[in-house]
């Protein structure tokens, strides 16, 4: 059955765990063949595990090591998802991690890591990708664009977040990044995006859910009343990486239970 991904290849940077793992199943129960990136090998038991489960529901797919913040290794990467796949059609720039720290303490240690994976890993990525489907040209059969990219930022590209100057740095970055390389690529057909995911329960934010009072207080900053799940940022990829969102160019798609909305507001202000 034709399905609104079918013959892609999908690349997802970070899809070990959490957001990740959870557009790579969207995506290959969508038709795609996926390719589930992992940092480290420590990390490669947890992307096996989601293989196995793409594969036992009839999707498709392998995994593949790279630390998206070094661009040997991102180079690398993409030379063996080719010569297993032929081409990469729509690349899921997601990786990314926090290291938290009051302003005054946070290390360059701190400050660098987040930065390099979270936005140098998703430039490193994207040029890769860009190059990638210039080399390969249009095939209409599969796709009305010559390829599609999705950025993951997070709500924390417009709120600010005090404690994580580096994680809020680093998606504000990923905005004007997205949306300059969009302008740059949409004349030859690239359509490039964003999520802005909110709150999704996820392992980097464990704490903030994990018990009912924690999910309850988190819950005031949602106006639709429910933390988020891996599955509303699935469906959302799966959107924006097929021609379903073809004319849509150079956007963050919020998804996010109306957090951008500053709750705070309606009784104050
Ligand atoms: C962060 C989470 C946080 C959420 C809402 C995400 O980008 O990674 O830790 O819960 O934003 O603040």
């Amino acid at each position: 059955m034709e399905q609104k991904l079918s013959r892609q290849v999908a690349l997802i940077t970070g899809a070990s765990s959490g957001i990740g793992a959870g557009v790579a199943k969207a995506m290959a129960a969508s038709g795609a063949t996926v390719v589930l990136n992992y940092p480290v090998d420590a990390t490669r038991p947890a992307a096996e595990a989601i293989l196995a489960d793409i594969t036992a529901a009839g999707g498709k797919g392998m995994t593949c090591q790279a630390d998206v913040s070094k661009e040997d290794e991102v180079v690398r990467m993409f030379k063996d998802v080719v010569s297993a796949y032929g081409t990469v059609d729509i690349l899921v720039n997601n990786a990314g991690l926090q290291r938290d720290s009051a302003f005054t303490e946070m290390t360059l240690d701190q400050w660098n890591t987040v930065i390099g994976v979270n936005l140098t890993g998703q430039f490193l990525c994207a040029r890769e990708a860009v190059r990638e489907f210039l080399r390969r040209g249009m095939q209409p059969e599969k796709s009305r664009a010559l390829g599609k990219i999705i950025c993951m930022s997070s709500v924390h590209e417009i709120i600010p977040w005090a404690g994580h100057a580096n994680y809020a740095a680093s998606k504000g970055g990923i905005h004007m990044l997205m949306q300059t390389i969009s302008q740059e690529f949409a004349p030859k057909k690239i359509r490039i995006n964003a999520i802005g995911p909110g709150a999704i329960k996820t392992p980097i934010n464990h704490a903030a859910w994990a018990t009912p009072e924690a999910e309850a207080k988190l819950e005031e900053l949602i106006p639709y009343g429910r933390v988020g799940v891996v599955e509303d940022i699935g469906a959302a990829a799966v959107w924006l990486a097929s021609d379903d969102s073809d004319y849509v160019n150079g956007v963050t798609l919020f998804v996010d239970g109306g957090m951008t909305l500053f709750p705070g507001f309606s009784t104050n202000g």
